[in-house]
């Protein structure tokens, strides 16, 4: 039973990544595709090790909102493990297929090879390249203005509520941590279809 399970969840993770990889390619799909960003909630501060100066959300007219984050760092880091959960919402919000644990130093050092590592490195690599560069990370302020893109996500999810974690941690101790609030929504498959 558990292990069927597992394949199960395999199966849609595959399937994910394959759909993702070949909507990435034709940009058609669009068309039935559209991702609003409700919030940003930074989590679990106060933090133990470092600062959160702000956490602010940038609402933008016809624009994906956006957030604005100071976080000071004060000491200095060659382990930092980096985790991305993502939650839909069905009464409650429920883990979802993808859960994702790297450690950041070693990524950075050596670019991933998996394609979920592949596809969250190359968002970072994109929109806050400052945290990619090498370890050891720290010993200064982090401010950061960034937004999810629409084409950063899955573009075949499910339609409804999504929450994405990303939390970076240390040791015990939590550095930053950020709850982005997302809804997807479809105007179906075969209103695409149909327009081609
Ligand atoms: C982010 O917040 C800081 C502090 O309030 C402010 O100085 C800065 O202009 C903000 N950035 C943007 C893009 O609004
Ligand atoms: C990261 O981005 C830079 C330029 O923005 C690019 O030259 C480099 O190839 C990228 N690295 C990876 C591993 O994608
Ligand atoms: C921290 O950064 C400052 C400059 O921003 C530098 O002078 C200092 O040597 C750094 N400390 C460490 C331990 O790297």
């Amino acid at each position: 039973m558990e292990s069927a399970l597992r394949l199960v969840k395999l199966l849609v993770l595959i399937n994910f990544l394959f759909l993702t990889i070949h909507f990435h390619v034709g940009n058609t799909i669009q068309a039935g595709y559209s991702l609003k960003i409700k919030k940003y909630v930074c989590i679990d501060a106060p933090y133990k090790e470092t600062t959160l100066h702000y956490c602010k959300n940038l609402p933008r007219r016809n624009a994906p909102t956006m957030v604005n984050v100071s976080l000071h760092v004060p000491k200095l880091y060659n382990f930092v493990l980096a985790k991305v959960k993502m939650f839909y919402k069905f009464s409650t919000y429920q883990p979802f297929v993808i859960s994702l644990e790297v450690e950041g130093c070693k990524i950075i050092a050596n670019p991933p090879t998996g394609e979920m590592e592949k596809f969250i490195y190359s968002i970072l690599n994109e929109t806050v390249p400052e945290l990619l560069l090498p370890c050891p990370a720290g010993n200064r302020t982090y401010n950061i203005v960034w937004y999810l893109r629409e084409k950063h996500t899955l573009q075949n999810s499910p339609p409804g509520d999504y929450k994405i974690q990303f939390k970076i941690t240390s040791r015990n101790a939590i550095l930053f941590a950020i709850e982005i609030y997302c809804e997807v929504r479809n105007t179906g498959f075969i209103d695409v279809f149909v327009k081609h």
